[in-house]
């Protein structure tokens, strides 16, 4: 039976994929954890604990109490916040990663999951349609934990057998949870401003394109990918992800079909250097080759579902 421990359940990926869990393996199978406690939050509806994934010793107790055997690891610090605090999120990234494969040898963990990003991409690698191979030089904190963290998953796939899996995801859209401090960001706070106020200012140059991936799409892949045979995966590292890519003012002019006066103006900040420093569009052939990878989200499907979505009551969460 599968029994599973996600840490970094709080976040905006954690509870769109702690719900997806729930369904597929029953709620009592998913122990969802954080260093904070949501308020109002699907993910305290089933079974919930605190947890710092810096400390190891309460990690294994979870997964010896819980008999957990598969582990989601989702805590880190995301690409902007690590810019302004990049030993601690060095820190966060590399050692609760550690932590989560050093207790998966130790405790028989069956597989892993851990999410790397386009952000392991810096200067060297294609802009347009960037492969799976490409050359890894991230300009990044955050970066550099993703590309360190990738090789520590191929070696303890390697040394030890863990099964571990991973994806390079873009820049993820959602409405259920805010997002938490990435480059991306704005690809979310723009539904609810033009929804609020009509109007946005967006802190990336207009022209700034970059790889991005609606929620539910991400969460198959996720949910894909650790199905997935294990004798048809050659990627141990993480796979290149795609799903839509786009540039802010692309994205205004996909909004202003549906709310004709909104408006966009443009002051980047330190934002625009991580954005550039990165691919604006993936290849994602061996994912495509190896486990059927086929995104179902264009930008008009995704303008559409978010202007539906974020009613006025998240509007007010969001101002909160
Ligand atoms: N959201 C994206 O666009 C995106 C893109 C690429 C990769 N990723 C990766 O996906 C993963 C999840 O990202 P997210 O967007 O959900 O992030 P998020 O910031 O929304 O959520 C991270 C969660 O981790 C928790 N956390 C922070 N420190 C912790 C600690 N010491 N112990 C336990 N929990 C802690 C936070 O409370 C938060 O709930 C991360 O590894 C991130 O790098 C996200």
């Amino acid at each position: 039976m599968t029994r599973i421990l996600i840490t970094g359940a709080a976040g905006q990926i954690g509870t769109e994929l702690t719900i997806a869990l729930r369904k597929k393996y029953g709620a009592k199978n998913v122990l969802a954890t954080d260093i904070k406690e949501p308020k109002d939050s699907p993910v305290t509806d089933g079974a919930f604990e605190l947890l710092d994934a810096l400390d190891a010793k309460q990690m294994c107790k979870y997964i010896r109490d819980y008999k957990i055997n598969h582990i989601y690891h989702l805590s880190a610090m995301l690409s902007a916040t690590a810019e302004q605090y990049p030993r601690k999120g060095w820190d966060l990234n590399m050692l609760s990663l550690l932590n989560v494969l050093e207790l998966s040898r130790e405790e028989g963990i069956k597989r892993v999951f851990w999410p790397s990003s386009i952000a392991v991409f810096g200067k060297g690698a294609k802009k347009v349609k960037c492969e799976q191979y490409e050359v890894q030089k991230p300009a990044t904190v955050y970066g550099i934990s993703k590309s360190a963290g990738e090789l520590w998953c191929n070696y303890y796939f390697e040394k030890y057998g863990i099964d571990v899996r991973s994806l390079r995801y873009p820049g993820l859209i959602s409405y259920k949870t805010l997002p938490g401090g990435g480059t991306t960001d704005y690809a979310v706070d723009i539904f609810f401003k033009a929804v609020a106020e009509r109007k946005y200012t967006c802190y990336l140059k207009e022209g700034t394109r970059l790889p991005m991936m609606y929620m539910d799409d991400a969460i198959r892949a996720t949910l894909e990918l650790m199905e997935a045979n294990k004798n048809k995966l050659s990627v141990r590292t993480s796979y290149n992800l795609s799903g839509v890519d786009f540039t802010p003012a692309a994205l205004a002019a996909s909004i202003r079909e549906r709310i004709g006066e909104f408006e966009m103006s443009y002051a980047p900040d330190f934002r625009q250097a991580i954005a550039e420093s990165w691919p604006g569009s993936i290849d994602d052939y061996y994912a495509q080759k190896e486990w059927n990878w086929k995104p179902k989200y264009n930008l008009e499907r995704i303008t559409k579902e978010m202007l539906t979505e974020v009613s006025s009551q998240r509007v007010n969460e969001y101002y909160l």
